[in-house]
């Protein structure tokens, strides 16, 4: 839960897409604080810009104008191989399709960005366990993607990009892919990951009765942010 101190501070952020001679203004200085161990939704129909929303805040795409500062960092302004560390260290990803490796059991898909970093083998597994633990689903440790339900891919998803011990998940509509009953209990999970954990959650969803379950709704409109009254 929130504790008031500042995790990210979105300034003025614009973002438009040049297509010959079509401009497509996306996102119109847009400005945003969200508080260490927020869990913020962020709802808007298809096409207004979720996603690019997400990825500004991610550094995966740099804005056409403003700021998008992260623990006091300003993300864009940082070299390209500097960011990519910042993301790394602070930052996990869930996107609506899982991305979790096919070849690979569910512990060594969570135990993989540790390995990455240069984590001796043993001890990754270690943690992604704990993880797979926090998840609920210890009994899915060694089965492949392909033997998981569409939920447990998610909670898999969830436990790998939580096992670095990020400051903040950005998920892009996570259960986009899921019934409905499953989507409610993967949200559940989140919250309570981030009373567990103390991370912060920011999830765009069009789903508003699922964005009900966070702490703070935020509307996506016309390339600007407003207050969602459920
Ligand atoms: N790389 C791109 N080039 C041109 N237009 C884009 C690009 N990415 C997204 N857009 C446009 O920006 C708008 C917002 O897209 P997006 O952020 O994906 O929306 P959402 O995630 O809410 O569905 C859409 O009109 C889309 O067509
Ligand atoms: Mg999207």
């Amino acid at each position: 839960m929130s504790n008031g101190e500042s995790m990210i501070k979105i300034e003025n952020l614009s973002r438009t897409y040049t297509d010959g001679a079509n401009k497509v203004q996306v996102l119109t200085e847009l400005n945003l604080n969200v508080d260490r161990g927020e869990q913020l939704a962020i709802v808007g129909s298809s096409g207004s810009g979720k996603s690019t929303l997400l990825h500004l805040i991610g550094g995966l795409d740099k804005p056409t104008a403003g700021n998008v500062i992260v623990q006091g960092t300003d993300i864009h302004k940082l070299s390209a191989k500097a960011q990519g560390d910042f993301r790394n260290k602070h930052i996990g990803f869930v996107y609506q399709f899982h991305h979790l490796l096919p070849e690979f059991e569910a512990q060594d898909n969570v135990a993989m960005p540790l390995i990455i970093r240069g984590m001796k083998r043993s001890d990754a597994q270690k943690r992604a366990n704990a993880l797979i633990d926090k998840v609920g689903l210890s009994h899915r440790k060694t089965h492949k993607p392909s033997e998981l339900s569409g939920g447990e891919r998610q909670r898999i998803a969830f436990a790998r990009a939580l096992v670095t011990e990020p400051d903040c998940v950005l998920a892009d509509e996570p259960t986009g892919n899921l019934d409905h009953a499953t989507a409610t209990h993967v949200y559940e999970l989140m919250c309570e990951l981030n009373r567990e954990m103390g991370t912060t959650f920011i999830t765009v969803t069009h789903d508003l009765e699922l964005a009900g379950k966070m702490q703070r709704q935020l509307h996506l409109e016309d390339g600007v942010l407003s207050a969602l009254e459920l």
